[in-house]
Formats: structure tokens, sequence, C-alpha cells
């Protein structure tokens, strides 16, 4: 591999990733995925990691720019794509959202012949072959309302849906990407599973259009070669509510980014879903060029590439350091929020109030401060509080209607709500 390695950390933060790759290295073992003949000649020490924060600087250690093909992290992104393009319901009168606790490769299928979700092979398959042809990089109808399109309704076929599925991948990435074409057709020749798996979809009317075709797709966007910046880049617009942090581009809705995410919580690691989320925490993706994405929504997008694989088919080094990294930086998703005070109290004399609130002002924060305005009425000796909204930096839409219920309730005081930053 000729690819430049950037071994010297150039800040703390690198430093602290590089120290995160030195303890994983530990990790030894592991088989690359010969099923793929390609993919049994990778090199088995390459080891890179890239962290991406939400104003898009990126930090990386190792081998963070060796290219390599992308696999099963395409899944969560052509999922995203998709669903902006045909909606919640379209997707998923197709494909199921119930984790399989199977292999990736399984033939994991509902009682109607559906495939369990979109992460395992035969749900991504599916879930390619709902790519409508000629869409583009452009974003479609949105997300969320569901376009009710099914089986047969919304597919794509053959190059024109391919290119719209690269011009998106490359969105994500924030560059444009390619096609590794020899990993292509070294899958391409020993697609037997995938096949079959489509075969079987299309029998019980649950994949759009030509299964070939959708299977070619399938592995064409599979073999789209990446870096493990790139992967960082894109987990980071996931964690960002489909805002890549790097170009300033939207690439999906955030609906859409936050349903892929949440697939990639429940069924992104396979058979080792439940053991990811207990010990690391966040919403994954793995395949099996030993590439893996993890986000932290609204704060960084995490990727890490070593190519040999634990038997659940996830890179043995890159969950090593996922696991360390997110314990030792506390990235667990259901760790306890740490919250600031969320507004601060000014007498101003004569039983006058001012209370200037900071931040964003969600339930949570409504509440602490309803309470804090009972407690000064059922006080006395005030007759008028100024509630100064000009430091929130947003206000939920609930926690504006129970400030202004609350109006109601305080007898005796005259409040008033001034500058809500959204109107
Ligand atoms: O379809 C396949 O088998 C591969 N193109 C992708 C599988 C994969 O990456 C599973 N991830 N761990």
């Amino acid at each position: 591999m000729t690819a430049s390695r950037s071994a010297v950390p150039t800040n703390s933060v690198e430093a602290a990733l590089d120290a995160v790759l030195g303890d994983a290295r530990e990790h030894r073992g592991g088989d690359l995925a010969d099923y793929i003949p390609e993919l049994a000649s990778a090199d088995r020490e390459q080891f890179g990691i890239a962290l991406v924060t939400m104003s898009g600087h990126v930090y990386e250690a190792g081998d963070a720019r060796v290219p390599f093909s992308i696999q099963s992290i395409s899944k969560p992104l052509v999922y995203a794509m998709v669903l902006d393009r045909i909606g919640l319901d379209g997707v998923h009168t197709v494909v199921g959202s119930e984790p399989s606790g199977e292999a990736f490769n399984a033939a994991s299928f509902d009682d109607a012949g559906h495939p369990r979700n979109p992460m395992i092979n035969a749900g991504a398959i599916a879930t390619t072959a709902l790519f409508p042809s000629g869409s583009g990089s452009g974003r479609g109808p949105g997300s969320g309302s569901g376009a009710g399109a099914g089986a047969g309704s919304g597919a794509g076929a053959g190059s024109g849906r391919f290119d719209g599925i690269l011009a998106g991948l490359s969105l994500f990435a924030g560059r444009d990407l390619d096609v590794d074409e020899v990993v292509y057709r070294s899958e391409k020749g020993t697609a037997h599973r995938n096949r079959g798996l489509a075969h079987l979809m299309a029998a019980a009317g649950a994949l759009s259009g030509d299964p070939d075709e959708a299977v070619d797709d399938y592995v064409r966007q599979c073999a789209v070669r990446v870096t493990t910046v790139d992967l960082a880049v894109a987990a980071a617009t996931l964690a960002g509510g489909g805002l890549n942090p790097v170009t300033g581009v939207q690439v999906v809705t955030p609906e859409s980014a936050r349903h892929a995410l949440s697939l990639m919580a429940s069924c992104g690691m396979y058979d080792r879903a439940g053991e990811w989320m207990l010990r690391v925490g966040l919403p994954a993706k793995s395949g099996v060029s030993g590439g893996i994405i993890a986000a932290s929504p609204g704060r960084m997008g995490l990727g890490v590439f070593a190519p040999p694989l634990d038997p659940a088919g996830n890179s043995l080094r890159g969950v090593a350091a996922l696991t360390e990294l997110s314990q030792r930086y506390g990235l667990h998703m259901l760790n306890l929020p740490r919250r600031t005070h969320p507004f601060l109290v000014e007498d101003e004399g004569a039983g006058r109030l001012r209370v200037l609130v900071r931040g964003d002002v969600d339930f949570v924060a409504s509440e602490t401060l309803i309470r804090h305005l009972e407690e000064v009425a059922a006080a006395g000796g005030i007759t008028s509080i100024l509630v100064d909204l000009s430091g929130a930096t947003g206000i939920a839409p609930i926690a504006m209607e129970l400030l202004r219920g609350e109006l109601g309730f305080l007898k005796g005081i005259e409040i008033e709500l001034a500058h809500p930053p959204n109107g």
C-alpha cells in the first residue's frame, strides 16, 4: 500500500488517539475476510483511527489515509439516502427494523419473507433496490412522512441507480469517491450467497425490480473506496443530523440521520450488537474490510480501520480501540447527561426579579425554571419577574408551551417572557 501514514501526532487529541491505537495493537489474531478473495490480501498490520468534531475538525492517527473498500458501512448511509427519497414507511413495508441477532450474511427473514433489517446483507440488498434510479445526489420528498412505496415502486435499476448511490456516499465523505474495481470483480465472482438471498426475497415479493441488478449495485456500493478519515466524516455527518460538518452540505435530513443511527444502535454490530451497546454504547456499523464507524450524536464521528476480524465479522482491533476510546472519553450514549444551570437570577430591588435564561431550553430546563418561579411566588415579596430569554441558544416548542402556560398559574406576580430566540 503506497498511501501516506500520519504517524506523528500534531496535538494532544491526536496523541491520545495514537495511544489508543498503541493499546489496541496488543490484540492479535483475527481473520481476514477471505470469502471475498481480494480482501484476503489486505495488510493485517494496517491500523488507522480518525475523529471528526461537529465543527468539522479532523483528528487522525496511524493509517487513517489508507484506502480500502467500504463494505457494509455503506449500509446505514444508503439506508438514510433511501429514507430521504421514499420515506420511512416506503422502506419499512419492505424491510424490517428488528435486530436479527444473526450473522450479517444470514438468511434472516420474517414470516412474510422480508429481511429483518437494512444492516444485514439481505436487508441492505432490498434497500439498495429501493434507491430510485436517476434521483442523483439530491434529496427527494423528505423522510418521516412515509411515501407509502412498497416493493415494486420507487425501484431503480442499473447504473443510473448506482450513480446516485455513489454521489450520495461522496457527499457523506465530503469528497468524490470511486469504486475499487478489483474488489468489485472479486466479490461479484463469489456473490453466490447474496444472489441467493436476493432471489429468495424476489420470490417473496420483498425485492424491487431485478434481483441480479440489485446485487450488482449492492456489490458496487460495498466496493466504494474510502479512508478512515472519510468514514469519520460520514459518521460525523450522521452524528450532526445529516449535515456534513466539513463541507457544510446537508446530505440527508435530520430525521433520516436519526433513523440510521437508531438501526446502527440496534443492528449495526450484528450478533454482537448487545455486547457492543453494553461496552461501547454508540451507534456503529462495521464492514468486513476492517472498518467501523461510530457516531456520538451532537458530539463527533469516529472511524477506525484494521483488517483482521473477530468471529462476528467486526474488526478485532477496531472494536478494542473504540471500546477503550468510549470508556476513556466517556462517550456511552446512556451516560448521565451533565446539565449546566439554565438561568441566573438578579434581584433588581423594589420587588422585581430578572431571570436570565441561558443555553438550550428543553423540557428539563423549562421545568427547572417553572419550579423556581413557583418557589419565588410562594415565598412572597416579589411583584414582577422579567424572564429574559435573549441568552437562550434555542428553545424547544414544549419548553415555550410550558413557560407560556405557567403564566396562568402564577397568581399575584406580573411575569414577562422577553426575547424568545425563535419567536
Ligand atoms: O455482502 C457482503 O458480504 C459484503 N459486501 C459486505 C459484508 C460486510 O461488510 C459485513 N460486515 N461486517
